[in-house]
């Protein structure tokens, strides 16, 4: 198994943490987890048995996710789990996005639309979500209700490629884009982000959370709570 996806099962797991707060759930999960796959007389280092522990956790909760999604994957192209950025990570960066109430945000595969409610909420922007979970976007959708901030965020169900290669209203106005899914979802997306955005006439701001844009040079980078996040701002045209 290779570094990188002992690091990606990793970082998974820990945005799980922190969200559950380890709650008693998963920690009785990882006990039992810990006690069967672990033979302790033969480890001296309770804390590496513990690490091992969870890794074999977070890959086989990973694999499982996996399988799960194969299935929707042939129809739906599901280029990410649902895995919702911790908000310590939003917090932080928030600010480095630079939005106002003149600017868009997009969050392209936005689950339950927390980056949206934070960013339209913290600076007036106005902020669009794309998913394809509808479980999430109905989640999304009562929360800007119940937030009253439906003037401000809006979501649509659809594919984030399909928007990225066909929507030149929205994807134009666009100021920020926000990006958390599976790494070779994020080379693809990467590339035509690239492709597309070279031509506008503005600059913008690419956040990637989890993975770089291969072949793009990252202006801040910084790892939160073992997740690394970076982001990028592309050169305005101007032939
Ligand atoms: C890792 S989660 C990130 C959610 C949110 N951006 C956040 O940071 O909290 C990725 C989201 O992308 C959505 N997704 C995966 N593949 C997609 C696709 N092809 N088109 C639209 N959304 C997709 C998933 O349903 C999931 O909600």
């Amino acid at each position: 198994m290779s570094d990188a996806y002992d690091w990606q099962c990793e970082c998974h797991l820990k945005c799980h943490l922190q969200i559950t707060s380890i709650c008693s759930e998963v920690a009785k999960l990882i006990i039992c987890y810990w006690s069967q796959n672990t033979d302790i007389s033969s480890l001296s280092n309770r804390k590496d048995s513990m690490r091992r522990a969870l890794l074999k956790l977070a890959k086989d909760r990973f694999r499982e996710m996996q399988s799960t999604h194969q299935i929707q994957l042939l129809d739906s192209n599901l280029a990410a789990p649902i895995s919702p950025t911790p908000n310590l990570i939003i917090n932080t960066f928030l600010p480095y996005l630079k939005l106002d109430s003149s600017k868009l945000m997009v969050d392209l595969g936005c689950g339950d639309g927390r980056w949206l409610l934070a960013a339209s909420k913290l600076t007036q922007c106005r902020s669009f979500g794309i998913d394809l979970d509808e479980d999430r976007l109905k989640i999304a959708n009562q929360s800007i209700l119940e937030q009253k901030m439906d003037d401000r965020v809006e979501i649509e169900r659809r594919d984030v490629f399909d928007f990225v290669k066909n929507d030149s209203k929205v994807f134009l106005m666009a100021d920020v884009f926000v990006l958390y899914l599976f790494r070779d979802a994020m080379v693809e997306m990467g590339k035509l982000l690239q492709e597309r955005l070279c031509q506008q006439k503005k600059s913008v701001c690419v956040l990637s959370i989890g993975f770089a844009l291969t072949g793009w040079k990252p202006s801040h980078e910084q790892r939160v709570n073992g997740l690394k996040v970076y982001l990028y701002t592309t050169r305005r045209n101007s032939t």
